[in-house]
């Protein structure tokens, strides 16, 4: 395990190109412009995806006037909408006017597909792109844009409806899936043999541990509401005998006994104070040898390339009245300040990174 900070392999398909190509998007004039409109042709594809046309076509190709009516579009913008698709290369259209899904797009935003990730889309359309309309005031104020700006709860706003606390689970599932894998793969996971995934939500973390290391058993937390969704997905892995959930307020309840604690994507939704406290509980209660596992998209510690961590740290800024990324030297800072020793940090996928300590 790299004990340097997070190098980002660059042969991950997961990361995007031009990340990969370690350059920035702007090198020209025409970037500048192209990136000033980029809301839109990320709206058309959400909007696509919201709609299911990747569904509609996984089932074979449709003219023009069938996918129209399919999805219940007006006349007037069906052609503009359809070909933009194309020119995107999510769609093909061929010589007969047919349309078919693109390759990728295929693989990822068919909803029927295992390999969706379209839950994540969803909810960027439904929610998260009108809140981002609100970034200035943001910048401004501090303040967040989301549910609380009318004094509600975002959580609460989310977990009140079933509908949306699945959507949102399985959104969270797919955004994780490619850095969970990783962290099964990475993790000396042979030297332990209970984990406790604290803020788990679906179990998509704990899923993929358990079922490459069948002497592992493991307890997912969260909120009570989670825990149907959770209890769901757990044995639609035929995992229910080893893992289980346990309703958790991690700022009421005590801390679960478990020989590794695993906080994914929870640190950024809190202030700095906040984030040391929940490692210092962790730290009281694991035993001797015990390790935390961190996971995030760890910002670079130059905070020059990871664009997905920046902009993420802005959404907690929508989302959250205190949170932020951060990056792996920020972690470390405060795993120490925690207690903890011999931490390392490594890239998982994509924009994702772990940070590991032990006690
Ligand atoms: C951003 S999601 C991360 C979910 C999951 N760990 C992942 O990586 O996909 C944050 C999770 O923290 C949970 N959460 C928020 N406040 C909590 C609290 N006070 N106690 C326990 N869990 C909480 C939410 O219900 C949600 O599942």
């Amino acid at each position: 395990m790299s004990t340097e900070s997070v190098d980002l392999g660059r042969d991950d398909p997961y990361l995007p190109t031009a990340w990969r190509e370690r350059r920035t998007r702007i090198s020209s004039v025409a970037d500048v412009v192209e990136l000033s409109s980029a809301f839109r042709a990320s709206k058309t594809m959400l909007s696509a995806v919201e709609l299911g046309v990747f569904t509609e076509l996984a089932n074979g190709p449709l003219d023009g006037e069938q996918l129209r009516t399919r999805l219940g579009l007006h006349e007037r913008s069906a052609a503009d909408f359809l070909d933009a698709l194309v020119s995107l290369g999510l769609l093909d259209r061929d010589d007969e006017g047919r349309y078919a899904n693109g390759a990728v797009a295929d693989q990822v935003l068919d909803r029927a597909k295992p390999g969706y990730l379209g839950g994540v889309m969803e909810m960027r359309s439904t929610r998260l792109y009108q809140f981002w309309g609100n970034l200035t005031e943001a910048l401004r104020t501090g303040q967040p844009q989301n549910e609380a700006r009318t004094g509600g709860d975002p959580f609460s706003a989310i977990y009140a409806d079933p509908v949306r606390l699945r959507a949102f689970q399985r959104a969270m599932s797919a955004l994780s899936l490619e850095a969970v894998r990783e962290l099964a793969r990475k993790f000396p996971w042979e030297r332990y043999r209970t984990v406790a995934d604290l803020g788990c939500s679906e179990g998509a973390l704990l899923g993929q541990v358990a079922l490459r290391h069948p002497h592992l058993r493991g307890t997912g937390h969260d909120l009570p509401a989670v825990r149907a969704g959770f209890e769901e997905y757990v044995a639609g892995l035929g995992l229910s005998d080893r893992l289980t959930f346990g309703p958790m307020d991690f700022f009421i309840d005590a801390f679960p006994t478990a020989d590794v604690l695993v906080f994914a994507h929870i640190l950024h939704d809190w202030d700095a104070e906040t984030k040391l406290t929940l490692l210092r509980e962790a730290h009281d209660a694991l035993p001797k040898g015990g390790a935390v596992v961190v996971l995030e998209a760890l910002i670079d510690d130059e905070r020059r390339v990871n664009t997905f961590g920046l902009l993420q740290s802005l959404n907690m800024l929508i989302e959250t009245p205190g949170g932020f990324d951060f990056t792996a030297a920020d972690g470390r800072t405060w795993l120490a300040e925690a207690g903890f020793r011999d931490i390392r940090a490594e890239h998982l996928a994509g924009p994702e990174g772990m940070l590991v300590a032990f006690k």
